[in-house]
């Protein structure tokens, strides 16, 4: 069994100084959208610890509104690539002086403070994070937008889905050219093949040096970079995110900002129902902006924009039927369908539990209580077999990649009981 106690004493030994590492064998700094599942999970064990979590990953934003992907609070090892390769400096955060990456991640933070901020009434914790999460979003409209209504990332690390095969095209387009470097992330023959292959990670390194060599000047790589992509699960979190700004202004008694960041919110759900839903797919699709093309491919993250309420009618029972081949498989959701797809691969195919958790809350939105159960029966399937992995096989239900895994352990006391 891996019950509420084991849970709790997996996120107990990754808990650092007011933060919580995803995983000590193989990410052992603060990671952005691994921080705020944590937070939603914590919510439910000790809400002291869910407030830090999300002041901690605040603490790191960049003066500019960019909430990192990593923030490396304390030296580790064991991790590549660390801040001697990001070369960020500490002196760009709002907050504290602290390294971190040069990109950021899927804005899932806003979703989770309003969680935290649902389950425990604190509003002193509403109103020390709402102000870097209005800076956030800002920082999505003003830096990576160009119509003001669907984000950009530049990096596959960014969207969370690092070897998602919709990112095979934009990175096949460019030469990475001679990088050297050494993984790290390898740690035996199994995780080589549970891990993103070296075609993959040539690519990553290069776009990490190019934003070095560009001082992180996100006009110059919106320009330069080969990979620019509205990432339909960034854009279905922002306009989640922009609904989360809304509502904790509301309640805060700030109108004109609940009214301003609602309308946001809607702008951009529109924009994805209207420009991204991909009707032979069934699902919504991320969009190439240097060769102004869709990358059609069924990923998880295309059944994502329901968290925001984004699909029409019609588009929901078109993707009610692309649903039912991602329920073809023992244990739902994996997080690729498709000819790419490795059931044991990392973003190509095994289940991940945050996206299962996503997926059950924006089904339930859509009134799609059957699907959703089953989600979270699923979920829990999983975790009583195997404990608290990073992934798993859709299948067999295997375990892969790390194990103690913290956003595992966190989302299972979500479903507990
Ligand atoms: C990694 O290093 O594998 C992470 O996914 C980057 O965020």
């Amino acid at each position: 069994m891996h019950g509420r106690e084991s849970a709790v004493s997996v996120l107990d030994a990754n808990r650092r100084d007011g933060y919580t590492i995803p995983s000590a064998t193989l990410y052992p700094f603060q990671w952005n959208w691994d921080s705020a599942f944590v937070a939603v999970g914590l919510a439910h064990a000790d809400p002291a610890a869910a407030k830090r979590e999300i002041r901690t990953l605040l603490d790191a934003r960049w003066e500019n509104g960019m909430v990192p992907q990593i923030a490396f609070w304390s030296d580790a090892a064991g991790y590549f690539p660390g801040p001697e390769e990001w070369r960020v400096g500490a002196d760009r955060t709002a907050h504290a002086d602290v390294e971190t990456s040069g990109i950021t991640q899927p804005p899932m933070v806003a979703l989770a403070a309003e969680y935290v901020y649902e389950m425990t009434g604190d509003e002193s914790f509403r109103d020390s994070v709402l102000p870097d999460l209005k800076a956030h979003c800002e920082w999505w409209l003003r830096e990576r937008s160009d119509d003001g209504e669907l984000v950009w990332v530049r990096h596959p690390w960014a969207t969370g889905m690092d070897d998602s095969p919709a990112w095979v095209g934009p990175l096949e387009r460019f030469d990475p050219g001679d990088v050297s470097y050494v993984r790290k992330d390898r740690k035996d023959d199994d995780l080589a093949e549970q891990r993103p292959t070296d075609w993959d990670y040539d690519r990553y390194v290069a776009l990490v040096r190019q934003g070095r060599e560009l001082d992180w000047d996100e006009a110059r790589l919106r320009k330069e970079s080969p990979f620019v992509v509205e990432d339909v699960l960034t854009n279905a979190l922002f306009a989640r995110a922009c609904g989360s700004v809304a509502a904790l202004s509301a309640d805060a008694g700030d109108d004109a900002a609940a009214e301003r960041w609602r309308a946001q919110a809607e702008t951009t759900r529109r924009a994805l129902s209207e420009r991204r839903f991909d009707d032979d797919l069934g699902l919504f699709v991320s969009h190439d902006l240097v060769a102004d093309e869709p990358l059609p491919v069924r990923s998880v993250a295309g059944l994502l924009p329901t968290l925001a309420g984004a699909p029409t009618d019609d588009q929901f029972e078109r993707m009610r039927e692309t649903l039912a081949d991602f329920f073809a498989y023992e244990y739902a959701a994996p997080s690729y369908v498709g000819p790419e797809m490795d059931y044991d691969r990392y973003w190509r195919g095994p289940v991940w539990l945050n996206t299962n958790w996503l997926l059950e809350r924006g089904l339930r939105r859509m009134g799609a209580e059957r699907e959703a159960d089953r989600i979270r029966a699923d979920s829990r399937r999983l975790l009583d077999r195997e404990g608290f992995r990073e992934y798993f096989n859709p299948e067999t239900g295997s375990g892969r990649g790390s194990d103690r895994f913290s956003w595992s352990a966190a989302l299972s006391l979500t479903w507990a009981g």
